[in-house]
């Protein structure tokens, strides 16, 4: 392991499970699902040469140390968001995701199973070479508040590996499965390994399935300036929803960034303004 440590100097954020739960009707948005076929004749890069990286605007080592160890949305002054994807990767519903981001040169944050990517390394490295950040979203996807540390630090550091064995980027953040991670784990993580916990300000619930038209309401009406949003490419009606939310988010106005991009950006708004104290989350 050659992650250096980090200067852990900021423990004071406050934890923000499941942030967004106010699903006004409000604006309801005409839309409707659209599928997108995969596209086959798409050939994943060869795992020999060159390893692709994750989009680092030359993200210094400790790049979230001014911004917080918890975040959950970026800087307001710019119409941002960071559009986010868990639990994959899925052998069927990412490469259709990928397509989708494609067609309309998005690039996007996936937190992925360890034990997924293990199964589907190729798709791993698709995501890297399409400019995708990686996320650790740990091995087997437990609640770990119910885990000892070694445990904890076990699912990300397998993941981690495995990570890496696929497409040759070390993640810069971790997501908790379930949102859920105790102040203290999150400290440990952020020294141990120097990610940030990232959660997120937007939750449209499509993990219940709503429908995918429903899915792009919710996150069309709640999304907002530095928006970090929460989306599952494991559910096919998810990745159906997409089309239809990301052209409505860029007739919003809005514009795509990675969450290490994001927290880079707010890192700088923090430092740049010199009586406002850091209150991410
Ligand atoms: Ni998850």
């Amino acid at each position: 392991m050659n992650l250096p440590l980090r200067i852990f100097c900021c423990v004071l954020l406050s934890a923000s499970f499941g942030a967004c739960s106010s699903y006004k009707k409000k604006g309801a948005v005409k839309t409707g699902a659209v599928k997108t076929v995969s596209n086959s004749d798409y050939r994943t890069p060869t795992l020999t040469g060159a390893v692709p990286r994750n989009p680092d605007m030359r993200l210094t080592a400790g790049f979230s140390a001014a911004a917080g160890v918890t975040q959950s949305r970026g800087p307001t002054d710019r119409q941002i968001v960071a559009m986010t994807f868990d639990d994959g990767p899925h052998p069927q519903n990412t490469p259709r995701l990928l397509d989708i981001l494609r067609a309309r040169n998005i690039k996007a944050t996936f937190y992925v199973i360890g034990r997924s990517v293990d199964n589907y390394p190729q798709i791993v490295r698709r995501i890297v070479a399409e400019g995708h950040e990686i996320g650790n979203h740990t091995y087997t996807h437990r609640n770990l508040t119910k885990l000892s540390d070694s445990e904890m630090l076990r699912e990300l550091t397998r993941t981690r590996d495995s990570i890496v064995k696929a497409s040759g980027v070390q993640p810069r953040t971790m997501r908790p499965p379930y949102g859920a991670l105790l102040q203290r784990q999150r400290a440990m993580i952020h020294q141990d390994f120097g990610y940030p916990t990232v959660l997120w300000s937007v939750d449209p619930r499509d993990w219940q399935r709503p429908g995918p038209s429903v899915v792009t309401s919710r996150i069309l009406t709640n999304s907002h300036n530095g928006a970090i949003i929460l989306a599952h490419d494991l559910h096919s009606p998810s990745v159906d929803a997409m089309p239809a939310t990301l052209d409505g988010l860029l007739r919003k106005g809005f514009k795509f960034v990675t969450v290490s991009q994001m927290i880079a950006m707010k890192e700088a708004s923090v430092l740049a303004s010199t009586d406002t104290p850091s209150t991410g989350s």
